[in-house]
């Protein structure tokens, strides 16, 4: 007698043309994804549209998106302003990028002074990651010390430099964080060359300083831990006043926070200015771009009118080091005119009176009700956030740094996670939830019903 069929898991038999492209994929590309971050466990799912709050995929199933490009679309899915301003400038430059400086360029770094209380001037780039490189560059380059400091588990970009104690072991709370590499590839130098701090824990982060004050040329955090964990206050305004009293200049990462938070991101809602910000995700509007922004006295050793630097062709004055008295920052695609007037149709519908609040308040009751409805089924869990984005963490502690992550269930949030993709809410599994102005009243209502359906399903297995 054959042996019954066994049964596919409901996941698995949603998405069957997700498998397939994923094996395709996986044909041409390392593990069936250009970029890692979009890999979970059994297969990714492949989309085919999107609209609003909405993502469809090619198994024609639709979901409720709370990942929104890792949070990059605050205005949601083909956000009518933005996808206007992208045709128009298509049009009426007639070609996608000059290759020479153009009037957008200034248009949104004009914005950026004024919205950024620590941006004085500002440079573009073409992602997060080359924005928080150029900005420790910066900073290296202006204090002529090598070194940096880091927090434990702050993520900057996929590059050397940062890629360390970005996912570190868990450690007793009086231990200091190790030093660690997180990728292949990286050499050592990165590791013995960089401070590891704990985030929320001024204590140590203060001795740590103060131990390594005159070989640190640069402080880099993300001021919202990944996003969601918020800094106390009090933490902020010291580590501003010990990196001010010790002379290392201070980089706030807000490529997640920069226009989530606020027009003026962590510094405008915590009142507490770095001398250099680096800038991301929101500020595309679904394209790809980057900025730094900081002190103009910083910011001023990349002008190429300094002296010559090493694209300069028969200049005179040839620096002192070769040609390397300026601090290199170039980029084929900078300030890409089709990016920029992405943005600056972003920034222009975000500066309307109340869409931050409305967001906020669309976040805060989602919050609210998910917790209600884990807390009727029994489950330990708590959502952690600030503004526009939270976690949803199955701890009973409170959570302030990476190590309270790592002891909460992140086995269960796996399992939730599954059963909240097979009832149409994407969440990339143990990501944190971006909300956007496309959550509206009725989006929630739906998101809550379904979320219910997922946490008892997940019960019931
Ligand atoms: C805080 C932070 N910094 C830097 C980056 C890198 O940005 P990108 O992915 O655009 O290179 C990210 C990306 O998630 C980020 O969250």
């Amino acid at each position: 007698m054959a042996t019954p069929a066994k049964p596919v898991p409901p996941f698995l038999e949603k998405t069957r043309n997700s498998a397939e492209m994923y094996e395709e994929a996986s044909e041409t590309m390392p593990g069936g994804v250009t970029a890692n971050i979009k890999h979970f466990e059994p297969y990714p799912l492949f989309m085919e549209s999107a609209g609003g709050a909405k993502l469809y995929d090619v198994d024609g199933n639709e979901y409720i998106d709370y990942n929104l490009c890792y949070g990059a679309l605050m205005l949601g899915h083909g956000n009518s302003r933005v996808i206007r301003a992208v045709k128009e400038q298509l049009d009426q430059m007639g070609t996608p990028v000059f290759g020479t400086p153009h009037a957008l360029e200034s248009a949104v770094a004009k914005k950026l002074v004024q919205l950024y209380p620590g941006i004085e001037t500002t440079r573009f780039t073409n992602s997060g990651l080359e924005a928080t490189m150029l900005a420790i560059r910066l900073a290296t380059g202006w204090t002529g010390r090598r070194k940096i400091a880091k927090f434990e588990g702050h993520y900057h970009g996929g590059y050397d430099q940062v890629l360390i104690s970005v996912t570190p072991e868990e450690r007793e709370q009086d231990v200091p964080p190790r030093s660690s590499v997180d990728s292949l590839g990286v050499p050592d130098y990165y590791r013995d060359n960089t401070v590891v701090l704990p985030f929320n824990d001024w204590q140590q982060t203060e001795a740590i300083l103060e131990k390594h004050r005159h070989e640190l040329g640069a402080v880099i955090l993300e001021p919202v831990q990944a996003g969601f964990i918020p800094p106390d206050i009090e933490f902020l305004k010291k580590l501003r006043e010990c990196t001010l009293l010790y002379g290392i200049p201070l980089i706030f990462d807000e490529v997640k926070t920069g226009f989530r938070l606020g027009l003026s991101g962590a510094q405008g809602r915590y009142g507490v200015i770095p001398d250099l910000t680096a800038l991301g995700k929101v500020l595309g509007g679904g394209f790809p771009v980057g900025a730094v922004g900081g002190r103009q006295e910083i910011m001023e050793i990349c002008s190429p009118n300094r002296r010559s630097d090493i694209l300069s062709f028969g200049g005179q004055d040839t620096g002192k080091n070769g040609g390397s008295d300026v601090l290199f920052h170039s980029g084929t695609y900078n300030g890409h005119p089709t990016v920029l007037s992405a943005g600056l149709a972003t920034i222009n519908a975000l500066e309307e009176t109340g869409v931050y609040d409305r967001v906020e308040q669309a976040a805060c009751r989602l919050r609210q009700e998910m917790e209600q409805i884990l807390c009727d089924f029994g489950l330990c869990g708590r959502t952690v956030g600030v503004g526009t984005i939270f976690n949803l963490v199955l701890s009973d502690t409170p959570i302030r740094e990476v190590q309270d992550l790592l002891r909460s269930d992140l086995h269960l949030r796996k399992k939730l996670d599954t059963a909240l993709l097979e009832r149409g809410i994407y969440v990339k599994p143990g990501n944190r939830f971006s909300l956007s102005v496309a959550h509206t009243e009725d989006v929630l209502a739906e998101t809550l019903e379904r979320f219910e359906g997922g946490v008892r399903q997940l019960i019931r297995k």
